[in-house]
């Protein structure tokens, strides 16, 4: 199964999730290639911090660029879940990946900036469709503030009715420092003490992968 995280927009949290999900993946006893497709190389740096512990269950990163659907295709057939992760904008890579995915992510900040950005995402997802026809394409609310009180989670899933090219998932991520540190120390919140990011990444990837 080929899991893209994907979109328009950068620091939306692509690379954060798509590591979160290689390590729980991991974690969780499945063999699991990560593959970089963005030359700013987050994930690549990710599973070299990883490396260094050799505690941690392993996760295979690989750099791939340009045209990568027959590369996700024969790693597809090689692994039980492959994780791409692609640049935060329209690139060859997003746009070929998006021909190979089963499961495409695409995070959004509940802020009007990323929101923006959406009517653009509908119409590559669209035309993904039109050529992947079994690609199921979700939204994902990241870096949601986690005051209650605030506003703009809420507003921002009302945005989302209007594109039923994503399906909005029930799980929200949340602003916490607890990704930011596991980004940097090549682990998954789910190999942090930290109980509520690792409940939503948990979530995130039942509510995904529906075993
Ligand atoms: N849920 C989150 N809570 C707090 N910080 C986050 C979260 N997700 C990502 N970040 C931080 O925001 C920055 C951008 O995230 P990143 O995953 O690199 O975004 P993208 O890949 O979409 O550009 C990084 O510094 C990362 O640690
Ligand atoms: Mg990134």
């Amino acid at each position: 199964m080929i899991i893209l995280f994907a979109g328009q927009k950068g620091d939306s949290g692509k690379s954060t999730l798509a590591s979160n999900a290689a390590a729980w993946l991991a974690r969780n006893g499945k063999d699991v290639m990560l593959v970089d497709a963005d030359r700013q190389g987050t994930c690549s740096r990710w599973s070299e911090y990883r490396e260094e512990d050799s505690k941690l269950p392993v996760v295979q990163c690989v750099q791939k660029y340009e045209r990568i659907t027959k590369a996700l295709k024969d790693l597809d057939s090689r692994y039980e879940y492959v994780i791409c992760d692609v640049a935060g904008r329209d690139s060859t890579e997003m746009r070929s990946a998006f021909l190979a995915a089963d499961i495409a992510i695409v995070p959004f900040r509940p802020s009007q900036a990323d929101l923006d950005t959406l009517p653009h995402v509908a119409d590559i997802v669209s035309a993904a469709i039109d050529l992947n026809p079994d690609l199921v394409c979700y939204a994902l609310l990241s870096m949601a503030p986690t005051n209650p009180v605030i506003n703009e989670t809420r507003e921002a899933t009302e945005f989302l009715k209007d594109y039923p090219e994503l399906k909005t998932l029930e799980t929200i991520i949340r602003d916490r420092k607890a990704y930011r540190d596991a980004l940097s120390e090549g682990k998954g919140v789910c190999e942090l003490k930290n109980e509520k990011a690792a409940t939503e990444i948990d979530a995130l990837m039942k509510e995904v992968i529906r075993p």
